[in-house]
């Protein structure tokens, strides 16, 4: 038996990934919470005649509590999206309070769950939910993960017209580093199949990975940033997570991850200088069961990236960490 649990489940991700775990025939359970609208979003929702039993909660009557209890994976979606000229760093202010408070919840009512952040800025919002657990002696890092999935997508979709894959998703394209700009770091030297980059598209390419999100940010110029592929992104990396749990061999999927907690991350670790990181991770019953080092044979370009990349996270996990342990 599953139980997914969903906090934000309201906004313009938390519905349609709401909607496609009440869909998913892996899920017995599924529990929404958010601080408004959940009962309708629930109404709406039981409609559907597939297998997951759902129930809604809002703060009031212990409602994170009964969302919680009981739960086997919790999704954290919660939080508000850029506007234009923002960076993911300007959610800091705001996201930061609501996933701390949100993984105290997890840490008392369900400390072993399978908890899955998605609130920016994921380079901190991670960190912080980790020195939550922390503090609350409840944390195991195979367990925690930012979800960076959505990149990995970008990089699949956008590759499509050299990897040849009529189905994108086929091509497996490591994305690692971080969630945000620079931080951001395609491998396109490690794809599989192998395909090749043209040389004067190669710049762009890396690019457009790296500010996919500024694309759907511009586009719905005002209205918040990327939900449906976000929700796409958080679903298949939510099944990953079951389908290992169940049993599933050969599961992988990059995600942020504390690196000195999980196996096979120290010499990640030891080779980027940040504790907390994306990698492709083979997952497993207990989550993360090793952290794949793709660092070796990088090319020089990617190498340059990489530094950038570590450059920016270090001062983003810091933060994180920063302001649980000395809260402003
Ligand atoms: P949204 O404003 O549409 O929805 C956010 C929801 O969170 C709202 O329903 C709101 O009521 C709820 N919420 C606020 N405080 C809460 C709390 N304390 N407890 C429970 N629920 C709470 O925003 P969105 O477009 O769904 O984006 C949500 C977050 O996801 C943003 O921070 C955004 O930047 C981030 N995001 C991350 C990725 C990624 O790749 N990791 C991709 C897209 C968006
Ligand atoms: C994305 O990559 O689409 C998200 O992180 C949302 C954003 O702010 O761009």
């Amino acid at each position: 038996m599953v139980k997914a649990v969903v906090l934000g489940a309201s906004g313009g991700i938390g519905q349609p990934l709401s909607l496609l775990l009440k869909a998913s025939p892996l899920i017995d359970e599924l529990a929404l919470y958010d601080v408004v609208n959940t009962p309708g979003v629930t109404a709406d929702l039981s409609h559907i005649s597939s297998v997951a039993k759902i129930s809604g909660y809002l703060p009031k009557e212990d409602g994170l509590k009964n969302a919680l209890t009981g739960a086997d994976i919790v999704v954290i979606p919660a939080g508000i999206p850029r506007k234009p000229g923002m960076t993911r760093d300007d959610l800091f202010k705001i996201n930061a309070g609501i996933v701390r408070d949100l993984a105290k919840g997890i840490a008392e009512f369900s400390p072993k769950a399978f908890t899955l952040v998605i609130s920016n800025p994921v380079n901190s919002t991670v960190p912080i939910a980790a020195e939550v657990f922390k503090a609350a002696g409840v944390f195991d890092p195979k367990r925690l993960f930012g979800v960076t999935t959505l990149d990995v997508v970008r990089a699949e979709t956008f590759t499509q017209e050299y990897s040849g894959q009529k189905d994108p998703s086929k091509a497996t394209v490591p994305v690692i580093g971080g969630h945000s700009g620079e931080t951001i770091v395609p491998l396109f030297s490690k794809v599989s199949p192998s395909f090749d980059i043209p040389a004067d598209k190669y710049e762009a390419l890396v690019k457009r990975v790296q500010f996919g999100g500024d694309e759907v940010v511009a586009a719905k110029d005002g209205a918040g940033s990327a939900t449906l592929s976000m929700a796409y992104a958080g679903f298949r990396f939510s099944e990953a997570v079951i389908r290992a749990s169940k049993g599933e061999k050969g599961v992988v999927e990059p995600t942020f991850v504390y690196l000195p907690g999980v196996p096979g991350g120290d010499a990640i670790a030891q080779a980027t200088g940040v504790d907390f990181f994306s990698t492709p991770v083979e997952l497993g019953p207990s989550g993360v069961e090793k952290a794949i080092n793709v660092l070796d044979g990088v090319t020089e370009r990617e190498q340059k990236l990489l530094a950038a990349c570590v450059e920016g996270l270090k001062g983003n996990i810091e933060k994180g960490v920063e302001f649980v342990k000395n809260p402003p």
